[in-house]
């Protein structure tokens, strides 16, 4: 059987998520392990790029995992047919002109999330990629993590039943930088540069919560600013004018509550960074990043409220650790294997801009709501 290869455009690749992510776990383990097999027998081997404004900083990265294509000159390789992918990790800020240009050189488009700062540019990227005949995906990472996996399994076995209510925490302490450095780039708590923890995080929450529990039909949410000021990569103090926490309620079709706090200011008390608690007729499950634990109806504990005696019950045993049971693969390389499947064979793939854009609009109404104070109705997205 042959090997095709796949020329990707990888922009913005020394970045934190382009160069761990999508250069490392996926498109070089995708290359270690032959390529992507397609229908037909034959393996699509990418092929990739490397682009961004550093030259030198390109050379190193490309000399240090034995690539020798890289540029500074995003037009030589957008008017080089043999790259018909273009795939953009750049801040959030410079992503939208840089996707106009790939899409008007008729390039296939794949794409960090949020996929623009505004809906009605997200939307616009959509419309456009439509218009031009091209294949387009964003990323959605948090459906592939473990825990995530496992609680898919447990909707599509019927665990639940009737879904009543989610409740999900998000978020760690992100240092302020002053003692000791922050640990995420300083763009994200500056609303100017396409900062801003709901701009971040519900650009995820809406696949998240679409996929899982159904389209969601209205937000309420506040976005706060609990650190108002931080020190930037090189010392310097900056205002932060973007959001770094966000406490939201999403009601969804069909009736479940989704509540979610995502917070870059709040300190961990639970297993793991990312935590949703799912509450059905039949059971409940908690799950994290990895773990997964359920409490079936039939094993439920029967509490009785009393303030005078001490409760000895360990509520926390009650629960039962649900198996990996398959070998647990990165969601970056799951994601981008689905997309050259896409690309290459023209397998199904529903994480478009489209549903791009809707995680940008939810981002927008919840910011929204959170400056007038009110529950805003989501109706569906259409070009
Ligand atoms: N999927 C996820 O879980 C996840 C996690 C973190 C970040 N992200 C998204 O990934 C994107 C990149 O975030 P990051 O944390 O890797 O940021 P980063 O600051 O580490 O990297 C950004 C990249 O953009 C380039 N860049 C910066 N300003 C630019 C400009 N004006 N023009 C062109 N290039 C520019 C930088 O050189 C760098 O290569 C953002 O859109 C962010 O929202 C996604």
């Amino acid at each position: 059987m042959a090997t095709r290869d796949i020329g990707i455009i990888m922009n913005g690749v020394s970045g934190r998520m382009g160069y761990r992510q999508h250069l490392v776990r996926s498109i070089l383990a995708i290359r270690e392990q032959g390529g992507v097999l397609l229908g037909d027998g034959d393996r699509l081997m990418p092929e990739p790029v490397l682009v961004g404004r550093d030259e030198e900083k390109l050379r190193e990265l490309a000399a240090r995992h034995g690539l020798d294509r890289y540029t500074s000159d995003l037009d030589s390789v957008l008017s080089d047919p043999a790259y018909p992918i273009y795939a953009d990790f750049l801040v959030t800020k410079a992503r939208v002109p840089a996707i106009r240009r790939a899409i008007a050189a008729g390039k296939h488009v794949y794409t960090e999330k949020p996929t623009a700062e505004s809906f009605a540019e997200a939307l616009e990227l959509a419309r456009l990629a439509r218009e031009a005949g091209v294949k387009n995906g964003v990323v959605h990472d948090k459906l592939y993590l473990p825990g995530f996996l496992k609680l898919r399994r447990l909707i599509d076995s019927g665990f639940f039943g009737r879904i009543l209510s989610v409740r999900g925490e998000f978020g760690y302490w992100v240092f302020e930088g002053d003692w000791q450095a922050a640990q995420r780039p300083s763009w994200n708590y500056r609303a100017e540069d396409g900062g801003g923890i709901v701009s971040d995080m519900f650009a995820h929450w809406n696949y998240v919560i679409e996929n899982l529990f159904g389209r969601i039909e209205s937000v309420y949410a506040r976005a706060v600013t609990h650190i108002p000021e931080r020190v930037d990569e090189r010392g310097k103090r900056y205002t932060a004018t973007a959001d770094d926490a966000a406490y939201a309620i999403f009601e969804v079709e069909g009736g479940a509550v989704v509540q979610l706090n995502s917070s870059w200011a709040v300190r961990v008390n639970r297993k793991e960074l990312v935590e949703f608690q799912v509450d059905g007729e039949l059971g409940s499950a908690v799950v994290g990043l990895f773990g997964c634990k359920i409490q079936p109806r039939n094993a439920t504990p029967k509490p009785v409220w009393n303030p005078d005696i001490p409760d000895a019950h360990d509520y926390a045993a009650d629960w039962i650790e649900v198996p990996d049971n398959d070998p647990i693969e990165n969601g970056f390389k799951t994601q981008w294997e689905q997309f050259l499947r896409h690309v290459g064979e023209d397998a199904p793939y529903s994480f478009d801009l489209l549903a791009g854009a809707r995680g940008v609009r939810l981002s927008e109404e919840g910011l929204r709501s959170s400056a007038e104070g009110r529950r805003i109705v989501l109706a569906p997205v259409e070009l």
